[in-house]
């Protein structure tokens, strides 16, 4: 059964950071999905003579179809630790993010918190997704098994933490890493999902850990890694406190071999021009998450300096320190924090970041971020009119030429209302959730 949808279209050719004219914008056109697949994609008047007679075309004029955003970090545990504000990160982790995790002891919280999780992501137009669970194997364990069923493209990890945490939020050295490779030996590569070690952050791992997963790491080199480094001034400190013998905080995971091609750092605020050079030297991926480090305080992201470097970006919510789950917001206060260093990023690169360079640093390039045939239909449908200021400030901006101020009125003026439907694996996700779950 085929779905062809009429809409506007967008997506990415190359990177808009080194490449002009590299955003595709066609004013009328379709996309026809196959099977899980974009079968077909381009202008309206060359694909519609190519349809099978009869086939349903849906209406989407008016609206934009472009690739899923891809939020490459975030924490399934910490929804409810959203809007609990502290005196840092060392303090919010303390007072409200260690006892909410503690509540994924038991399963049901684990599979109730995966259902709103996996729900929200549609609603938000988020395709794909790397995601810490907690300590608990079984914070993970929910979240795959529904993420597979709904046939997410979805990335996620238990959390490793042996040391420095309450001590219902530890696991060992040895235990920690086996449920480690246990889960990504059950899980990896099963439908779209795929298992990423994850070491909370250095603090919370003693050596003997970082040891062990550094083994798992080499074992493995098909499985992704993901942690935070270099957030907050007091947590630097404290690293450098705890590592002496490191040259810096992301020395620290370097030195056990946890920098490569698939490997996500939130944050990556306070880091030099050495660890830049390392970061961009191994590919690992920085993920920028403006609206958590706002929130927080933790600092501001140096965009020149690591483009200069030649980093890979992308874009985290870091739900819960972030405070929303929204793509939009979180371009948006990727820009504002450009702003406060005197920097700029434009909407091309924000947009970028958040879709296809994702998907390109993620392994995914030829898969998802873009509407290229043959990739996997995750989309989404955006209406630039959905709220009486979306439609009054983009009215005479919806069509190529204008598509960078469309693209920057979107990312500042929109939410949820503007996605009006999620495909993922080429079936409306957003749409058929069940009434019971939506929120009134
Ligand atoms: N560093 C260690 N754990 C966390 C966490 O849960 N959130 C954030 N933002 N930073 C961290
Ligand atoms: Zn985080």
């Amino acid at each position: 059964m085929s779905i062809v949808l009429r809409a506007s279209l967008l997506d990415f050719t190359a990177d808009p950071s080194h490449v002009t004219g590299a955003v595709r914008f066609i004013d009328d056109g379709l996309v026809a999905i196959d099977n899980g697949r974009i079968a077909a994609c381009g202008e309206y008047a060359a694909l519609t003579p190519t349809l099978s007679p009869g086939q349903r075309i849906d209406d989407w004029r008016g609206c934009i179809i472009t690739p899923g955003f891809i939020d490459t970090h975030l924490h399934l545990p910490q929804i409810d630790v959203i809007a609990s504000p502290a005196a840092g990160l060392l303090q919010w982790l303390e007072r409200h993010t260690f006892p909410a995790e503690a509540a994924f002891a038991d399963a049901q919280v684990c599979s109730d918190a995966a259902t709103f999780f996996l729900d929200e992501l549609a609603r938000q137009g988020t395709t794909s997704a790397c995601v810490f669970g907690t300590v608990h194997a079984q914070s993970v364990q929910a979240l795959f098994e529904q993420a597979l069923a709904r046939d997410v493209r979805l990335v996620a990890g238990k959390c490793l933490m042996d040391s420095h945490a309450p001590a219902n939020l530890r696991d060992t050295a040895e235990g920690g890493v086996q449920d480690s490779a246990d889960l990504a030996a059950h899980w990896h590569g099963r439908g779209r999902l795929g298992y990423a070690i994850t070491p909370r952050f250095a603090a919370t791992s003693s050596r003997r850990q970082l040891e062990l997963i550094g083994e798992l790491a080499h074992a493995r080199p098909d499985l992704l890694i993901q942690s935070h480094v270099a957030e907050n001034l007091d947590e630097v400190r404290w690293i450098a406190d705890l590592f002496p013998e490191a040259r810096s905080y992301l020395d620290v995971y370097d030195r056990y071999g946890l920098l490569r091609d698939g490997a996500v750092y939130a944050h990556c605020i306070h880091l030099d021009a050495v660890d830049r050079q390392r970061m961009a030297q191994s590919r690992s991926l920085a993920s920028v998450c403006a609206s958590s480090n706002l929130f927080l305080g933790s600092g501001l992201f140096d965009f020149d300096a690591a483009l200069d470097a030649g980093m890979a970006l992308s874009l985290g919510t870091d739900v819960g320190g972030g405070q929303s789950f929204s793509m939009f917001a979180a371009m948006r206060s990727t820009h504002e924090v450009a702003r406060l260093r005197g920097q700029a990023v434009s909407a091309l690169q924000l947009w970028y970041w958040a879709t296809q360079g994702a998907a390109r640093a993620l392994g995914w390039s030829a898969r998802v971020g873009t509407l290229a045939a043959g990739a996997e239909a995750d989309l989404i449908v955006i209406d630039p009119a959905a709220t009486p200021l979306l439609a009054r400030r983009t009215a005479q901006l919806r069509h190529a030429e204008c598509v960078e101020e469309l693209l920057f009125a979107l990312l500042v003026l929109a939410d949820d209302r503007a996605v009006r439907e999620t495909f993922i694996g080429g079936r409306p996700a957003k749409s058929t959730l069940p009434a019971a779950r939506k929120p009134s």
